[in-house]
């Protein structure tokens, strides 16, 4: 069989015989006792890792941002969301459904909400409004192609949210990433946020389990939203077991990832009919603007799966690339190749 190059997601990635080793030696216990001794080295790790006093392993980064907005907000409290969120457009409505939130949506630039623009929406307390409780952030920002935002910037927006008593949670799926393109330690990330959802099983290869990071009351209090959720796992040490190999050895090779993501934009971005916005390139995702007058973001996925190019439409004339540990250098080319010779028959007039 023809071999495929995933560009889906990193999500697809596959453990390391390191992470399989560590799962198959872990010592276990009851997690909902709080008595499995490789989930509780697990959260101490990742709780120093973001630099907060605690951790929560959740079963996805959709439940620790759900038991995030759960611990945070009452039923009828309003959430300041980017539009183009995970949490708010991804993540099956349940912040309403489940949380009882009313997100109030705002674009962001390059994803990221910006103090002025906060500041811009935010209303005094008056018995028609709802109560505004939190802001969430995203970093790096999926929908918006990984754009990374800088510390300063984030910084800004906390410090207007914090100004009127308003709690930020970052969703930083992908907080690693952001960290290495910035240069940066990933708890200077996370310095001016409330409470953080990392993935570990993204980039970072492990196959199960995001982390919910915060104050240590704060994740006592989301220990009982988990529960609630149906999120107490029992013998997860063996899951947590992978998780502490990917934090340990696996966010340094994030930057060949991004590396990946730069040479790949530039192949795309240069066939005639396709679009890649290079200032938006900042991680390990790529998003790219079909353009061509005869074939949308469908088409062209159809077309080069045919050739074992794997894509994600995300839109009717977008769709997206990730690169990932299973993505070599050598993919990345092949992959320029298929794109290139599934673009050959299109009209390249502009759509
Ligand atoms: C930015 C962001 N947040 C949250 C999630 C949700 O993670 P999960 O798929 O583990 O629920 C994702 C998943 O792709 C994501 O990209």
């Amino acid at each position: 069989m023809e071999r495929t190059i995933d560009l889906r997601s990193d999500t697809v990635t596959r453990p390391t015989e390191e992470m399989s080793e560590a799962m198959a030696r872990a010592p276990v216990g009851d997690d909902v006792y709080g008595e499995d001794p490789t989930v509780n080295a697990l959260e101490a790790l990742a709780a120093q890792r973001v630099g907060k006093e605690a951790s929560l392993f959740v079963a996805s980064g959709t439940m620790g941002n759900l038991v995030a907005l759960l611990t945070h907000c009452q039923r009828g409290d309003e959430v300041v969301v980017e539009a183009e969120s995970h949490t708010y457009s991804l993540e099956s409505g349940g912040m309403s459904a489940l949380a009882g939130a009313i997100p109030h949506p705002i674009h962001g630039v390059r994803g990221h909400i910006t103090a002025v623009q906060l500041e811009s929406v935010l209303r005094p307390p008056n018995v028609h409004f709802a109560a505004t409780r939190l802001v969430c952030l995203e970093n790096t920002h999926n929908r918006a192609g990984g754009t990374v935002t800088p510390v300063p910037a984030l910084r800004e927006t906390c410090a207007a949210a914090r100004g009127r008593g308003i709690a930020v949670h970052l969703d930083g799926a992908r907080i690693f990433n952001a960290a290495v393109a910035l240069g940066v330690d990933a708890r200077e990330v996370a310095a001016s946020v409330d409470s953080v959802m990392f993935c570990l099983s993204k980039g970072l290869s492990a196959p199960v389990g995001s982390m919910l990071c915060g104050s240590r009351a704060f994740i006592e209090r989301a220990r009982f939203y988990r529960k609630m959720v149906g999120g107490g796992m029992r013998q997860a040490g063996e899951l947590a077991a992978a998780g502490i190999v990917a934090l340990e050895k696996m966010v340094d090779r994030l930057a060949e990832d991004h590396r990946h993501a730069r040479m790949l934009a530039e192949g795309i971005g240069a066939i005639p009919g396709l679009f890649v916005d290079m200032e938006a390139v900042h991680s390990n995702i790529v998003m790219v603007e079909v353009r061509a007058a005869d074939l949308d973001a469908a088409g062209l996925v159809q077309r080069v799966e045919r050739h074992g190019v794997r894509a994600n439409r995300v839109s009717a004339r977008k769709l997206r690339l990730v690169t990932h540990r299973h993505v070599a250098g050598g993919d990345v080319e092949e992959a320029v190749a298929v794109f290139r010779s599934a673009m050959a028959t299109a009209d390249a007039s502009r759509h």
